[in-house]
């Protein structure tokens, strides 16, 4: 899941201004409430195929008896079924390189509305697959929402970022997160048999994607554009005045533009570093690894094996109503999304992601023991239900909001947008990966696919043990420092101005 963009820019920014706090005005509530209407309907599109899989299958099902009059074979089913639900993630890498792009080019309001089009384009196909007697609408419109998904989850947290006072960033900037979560667990409820995951209604339960975008497009001339991309990518002072005057409700703003013009001031100061020069510079390599291996830890836990099939792997475990049991997954992320954004301000970075890995991998076992004595015990099915809940809240814990955490603490504002796009494609393949990947392993794997997980946590836990430094209240020179003390490293001072310095000394 990407989640986690938001808490980037926050900590660095907690030391600036402590008086002069302007108040909660109705414009922020709006614009804060518009924006995270697309993080909601990105939460909607990663939980919305798991509850209906049995009904959409038998749709494929018939559209390929219609066309090769011929059922489907069983192994070509999971492969579409697995496509339609993995092919969201190639959309959501691909959109994700396009985030920067967009929103210096657009803006970032206007960058949002315009991905609306995606999300209306992607829900019509969705939503018409069925009179089209189609999979094919399905698996292109997963696609196209999978690429609306990609940038909202990078423009969304970079607007409500930009337009909240800096003593309010850290608390809105978790919106995004919550309302994301929320949107998993709508999109399961609405998934219920009873209510929108019949053989009649799911292409409207697929379609209903189109009405947060509506919603925000209704809302949107009612908000301000981000001030600080008015007045440091834009340089329109005047603009910038009159948003900062809309969303603070005060008509003196002379302190907010004084710091934005210090952040303006600071970002000139330290130069951007590309893509290839992050890749080629040895000095960046170590936390490059780590950076990477974080990510590729939050996806190949398994967690989204959880949000995608979650209602098809209780049904193996035998529960009678699986969907419930989904939505009760649903309900502990979300209560423990809570939970971590406490934890996460408190406890240290290295603790929580260690805690975290360690107890998926706990469940994670249980839930391969629960399932081998099923047939023996019928109450195991409860236990694999609780292994589950138990992996998804460790998740939230470690895994859920650390590796994006700690990739914003390893690189300095100048390399940091060129480390987050690699996460953020780490990230993503994974996502896609799993998605693809799941429903056949679990087919011929059975009980034993989460040993999978398993030992791939294993490995995550010892590479965080050996190689993650805790990067919590310590500045980028001091964790680059501790880098450094690995022998490979150049063994002089780098401060984050001379670091160009070395870009390009070391060519491989
Ligand atoms: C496809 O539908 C046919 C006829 O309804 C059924 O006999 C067959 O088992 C179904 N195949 C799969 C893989 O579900």
């Amino acid at each position: 899941m990407p989640t986690g963009f938001q808490q980037i820019s926050r900590e660095e920014d907690e030391d600036v201004k402590q008086e002069a706090r302007p108040g909660v005005t109705s414009t922020l509530v709006l614009s804060v409430f518009t924006a995270v209407l697309g993080s909601l309907q990105c939460g909607y599109n990663i939980g919305v195929i798991n509850a209906p899989q049995k009904i959409i299958e038998q749709h494929y099902n018939a559209t390929w008896l219609a066309r090769h009059n011929s059922s489907i074979d069983l192994s070509t089913l999971t492969t579409l079924w697995s496509l339609s639900v993995a092919i969201f993630s190639i959309g959501g890498m691909a959109a994700s390189f396009l985030v920067g792009v967009v929103s210096e080019w657009l803006g970032r309001k206007r960058a949002i509305i315009v991905s609306n089009a995606l999300a209306f384009l992607g829900g019509a196909l969705m939503g018409l697959a069925k009179l089209g007697c189609s999979y094919e609408m399905i698996i292109l419109g997963r696609f196209l929402i999978g690429a609306y998904s990609g940038l909202v989850s990078g423009l969304v947290p970079m607007y409500v970022g930009e337009i909240s006072p800096t003593h309010l960033r850290g608390a809105l900037g978790t919106l995004h997160q919550l309302a994301l979560v929320i949107g998993i667990l709508v999109a399961q409820v609405l998934g219920l048999e009873a209510l929108l995951g019949t053989g009649q209604l799911w292409p409207l339960l697929l379609g209903l994607t189109v009405a947060p975008s509506a919603l925000q497009l209704l809302l949107f001339p009612f908000c301000p554009e981000s001030p600080r991309y008015l007045y440091i990518v834009r340089n329109r002072e005047a603009k910038a005045r009159e948003s900062l005057r809309r969303l603070t409700g005060q008509p003196e703003v002379g302190e907010a533009l004084a710091e934005m013009k210090e952040e303006k001031r600071r970002m000139d100061m330290e130069r951007k570093v590309s893509l290839a020069q992050l890749l080629r510079c040895r000095v960046y390599r170590q936390p490059l690894l780590v950076a990477v291996v974080l990510q590729l830890s939050q996806q190949l836990s398994g967690i989204n094996a959880i949000f995608y099939y979650s209602t098809s792997i209780f049904e193996s475990a035998g529960l009678e109503q699986p969907v419930f049991a989904t939505i009760g997954a649903g309900a502990v992320n979300a209560a423990f999304t809570v939970v971590s954004l406490f934890l996460v301000e408190r406890a240290g970075r290295r603790t929580l992601h260690l805690v975290g890995l360690g107890g998926m991998m706990g469940c994670a076992v249980t839930m391969t023991v629960a399932l081998l004595y099923l047939e023996r015990v019928p109450a195991m099915s409860y236990v694999s239900m609780v292994a589950i809940f138990g992996f998804v809240a460790f998740f939230e814990v470690g895994p859920g909001p650390i590796p994006w955490f700690i990739v914003a603490e390893l690189f300095s504002q100048g390399p940091r947008p060129a480390a987050i796009a690699v996460a953020g494609a780490c990230n993503w393949t994974c996502n896609f990966i799993v998605g693809m990947a799941f429903q056949s392993l679990a087919d011929v794997c059975g009980p034993y696919v989460f040993l999978i997980f398993a030992a791939l946590l294993l490995a995550f836990f010892l590479f965080t043990y050996f190689k993650v430094p805790e990067t919590r209240g310590r500045t980028f020179d001091q964790i680059a420092a501790g880098f450094r003390r690995t022998p490979s490293l150049l063994d002089h001072e780098v401060k984050p101005s001379t670091e160009l310095e070395y870009l390009g000394q070391d060519n491989p």
